[in-house]
């Protein structure tokens, strides 16, 4: 172990002593191998840590985060490193440690009965979906990074996805937690029962915290029946309220079967077929928007497809699209599922982007893109305004794409401007700043201004009561007291 670039904050003998608890691969410490739980995926952070613990048990966490804590010494919990906010990155000064969990892979039970799934905090979102459906479950949490994503990512910072309209966030999968606490002691809260009325819910204390109250090491999940039949369709819109009157349409149809409904505008998909190799318009002609969607039942001969086709056909007749595309084959529907789900690549292949994960009432969706985007060019006139998302729940990636022929730089220099300038319509539309990322290390500031004082100090209060020395993920959720 190196110990020339040691910060002075770190004491030798903490490192000596975790890496005499984890063993040879249970810690990194050399530069070039921490550098990547150093960085986040969208490389707007580039933190320091003298050393990555990798405990491959929940015991060897809890004794980490208790060495850390008698050393007053801060931890950053890591799964895949997928924050879009920069939630799970170190800071630049290499006073913290990065605790990465993506050892503790343990799928621990599966009750078809009960339609639960109890599994450690390092699985990936994929790997868990994949667990399910060996069992002929499902598990309906679907996210662009999920093959990346960590269970215990994905829970502490409640990630949403694809599938929100019908089956929820990761908050109402949750039963039970597994969590080590500040002291490194365990909450063995892995309970599975639907009523459970017992005092305060603790484990939706730490669904959301992004690590800063307590470490997710395993949970329960709830599950639901494999859908037996599924129908997609990806159709072109000449106008976002056509949109919701397509939504309107497909839930009066069958909201029980309508799992997910993903709005693209014109410019995200042009930068998707320009930067992705192998994706295709399925349509004739190019459309102002677009939309997915998806419905799913767990009985076979629930006839989806043919009802999603009527109800496309009556959309038609009526003027809600403008084009349809029904998946003929489980090819067809993943190759429409690309299209939305690589929109964050193709965007970070363009260049810099300035992302918005916002969200509003539905019924604001139209007034949010046309004010949302003239806000935008008021400030960068070539922006390339490339809004997509969850459109059935509300929540609209309202990203920014830097122009061609400016460098990331020059436009990232207004990146704070037209946060603020979207941020300004959102507000104004009763709709939040974060709906679906978190706060990580970029929108703390921006907290009290949204939540108030008085949820402001509610939230320091459980801090101050969870993590009195404030170890956990310092300088995340909570804006940094000014001292
Ligand atoms: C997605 O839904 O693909 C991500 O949450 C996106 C992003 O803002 O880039
Ligand atoms: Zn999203």
């Amino acid at each position: 172990m190196s110990t020339a670039r040691l910060s002075p904050t770190i004491p030798a003998t903490l490192l000596t002593a975790l890496e005499r608890l984890l063993g040879p691969g249970g810690m990194r410490t050399d530069p070039a191998d921490t550098a990547p739980f150093a960085t986040d995926w969208r490389g707007l952070y580039r933190g320091r840590t003298p050393a990555v613990l990798r405990p491959a048990t929940v015991a060897e966490v809890a004794a980490c985060v208790r060495l850390a804590a008698e050393a007053r010494v801060a931890l950053v919990p890591q799964g895949g490193n997928t924050s879009m906010v920069g939630g799970a990155v170190p800071a630049e000064d290499g006073s913290e440690l990065v605790l990465s969990l993506s050892r503790l892979t343990r799928v621990r039970a599966l009750d078809p009965l009960d339609l639960t799934l109890t599994l450690e905090a390092g699985v990936t979102l994929k790997a868990a979906q994949e667990a399910a459906a060996a069992a002929g479950l499902w598990l309906p949490l679907s996210i662009a990074s999920e093959g990346s994503a960590e269970i215990g990512g994905v829970l502490a910072t409640n990630a949403g996805g694809n599938n929100t309209l019908r089956f929820g966030n990761a908050r109402e999968r949750v039963l039970g937690l597994e969590v080590v606490l500040a002291d490194g002691s365990i909450w063995n809260g892995l309970r599975r029962l639907r009523k459970d009325n017992t005092g305060y819910c603790l484990r939706q204390i730490f669904v959301g915290s992004e690590g800063t109250l307590g470490i997710i090491t395993a949970a329960v999940l709830r599950l639901e029946p494999e859908p037996a039949e599924r129908a997609a369709a990806f159709v072109g819109l000449s106008t976002p309220e056509a949109a919701l009157a397509l939504l309107g349409r497909l839930q009066r149809h069958d909201a029980a079967a309508l799992v997910a409904f993903e709005y693209m505008s014109a410019a995200g998909i042009a930068l998707v077929l320009e930067q992705i190799p192998g994706t295709r318009l399925p349509l004739a002609a190019s459309a102002p928007h677009y939309a997915l969607m998806e419905l799913a039942s767990p009985r076979a001969g629930s006839g989806l497809a043919e009802g999603l086709e009527t109800a496309l056909a009556d959309a038609l007749e009526a003027g809600e699209i403008t084009d349809a595309a029904l998946a003929a084959s489980e090819a067809q529907r993943a190759q429409f599922w690309k299209l939305r789900e690589e929109h964050s690549e193709a965007q970070k292949r363009a260049g810099a982007s300035v992302k918005n994960d916002i969200s509003v009432p539905v019924p604001a969706i139209p007034e949010l893109l046309r004010r949302g985007a003239a806000a935008a060019r008021a400030i960068v006139p070539d922006v390339r305004v490339a809004p997509f998302g969850h459109l059935g729940d509300g929540n609209i990636h309202f990203n920014l794409v830097q122009p061609d022929g400016v460098t990331p730089e020059v436009f990232l220099a207004e990146s704070e401007a037209l946060m603020e300038a979207i941020n300004e319509v959102v507000l104004s539309l009763d709709g939040s700043f974060s709906a679906e990322h978190g706060l990580g290390r970029l929108k703390p500031p921006m907290l009290a201004r949204w939540r108030g004082e008085i949820e402001l100090s509610l939230m320091r209060r459980i801090k101050a009561a969870l993590d009195p020395d404030g170890l956990l993920n310092p300088g995340k959720v909570l804006p940094r007291v000014q001292s």
